[in-house]
């Protein structure tokens, strides 16, 4: 089947948005077990750079299974079973894979309306991770492994989700009877267990900073 599609560039560029904006659009992209602290780190940041007043937007995982990639029981209600069937996400390797694929896709048309975009999904494959890296320019991915011990998810649990998993009532769950493969080689890694939220989101600004996505921060606030 031919696409009969053709990319075409738009009329505002990347740059100019970036220029008005007064930073750059970029992917941060977080990774991590579940409770790892993903989204309360991502969300800090978020607040952070809201603050600065820079453009700023988070995609966080369990919104997004809400709505873009819903799972088969919220599709049905509205689209009847052969579709909820066929477009519902759930969390096999190929469900996690068309997750990411998507988030890959909706974070690279934010990097290029020059916002910075912070993603918080579990991720656990590195091929899928890898193929989000590939479709973005070098430097516009910035990948923050949130490295925090099983064992620590396990006790915090906010979600009450381990103990299922130890009930026997979820199976394939990341980190217990499903794999996570951690970053080779990631830009950041924080460690989720020993440090507070808003410190790890401090050494996420530092690293914007260090790379020049956002300006350095004068003395007296201004930029
Ligand atoms: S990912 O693996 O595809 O990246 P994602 O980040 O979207 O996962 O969703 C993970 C969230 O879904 C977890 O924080 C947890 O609340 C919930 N969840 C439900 N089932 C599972 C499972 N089998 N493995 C991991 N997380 C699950």
């Amino acid at each position: 089947m031919g696409t009969n599609i053709t990319w075409h560039d738009q009329s505002v560029s990347r740059s100019e948005r970036e220029k008005l904006n007064g930073h750059k659009g970029c992917v941060i992209w977080f990774t991590g077990l579940s409770a790892s602290g993903k989204s309360t780190v991502a969300n800090t940041v978020d607040r952070k750079l809201y603050q600065r007043r820079m453009s700023s937007y988070l995609l966080d995982g369990d919104n997004v299974r809400y709505g873009l990639n819903a799972g088969p029981d919220i599709l049905k209600k509205l689209h009847g079973d052969h579709f909820s069937e066929r477009f519902g996400l759930g969390f096999s390797a190929e469900d996690r894979e068309e997750n990411i694929r998507r988030i890959g896709a909706v974070a690279n048309l934010f990097c290029d309306a020059g916002i910075i975009t912070l993603t918080a999904f579990i991720s656990p494959y590195r091929r899928d991770r890898d193929r989000v890296r590939a479709t973005l320019n070098e430097g516009d991915f910035i990948e923050i492994f949130v490295d925090t011990p099983l064992e620590i998810c396990e006790q915090r649990d906010p979600k009450g989700l381990y103990k299922k998993v130890r009930a026997g009532e979820i199976k394939g769950f990341t980190g217990i009877d499903d794999p996570y493969e951690a970053p080779a080689n990631p830009e950041l890694r924080l460690d989720g267990g020993a440090k507070s939220a808003d410190t790890l989101a401090d050494e996420v600004i530092a690293h914007l900073e260090k790379v020049g996505v956002i300006p350095v921060l004068t003395r007296s606030g201004s930029h």
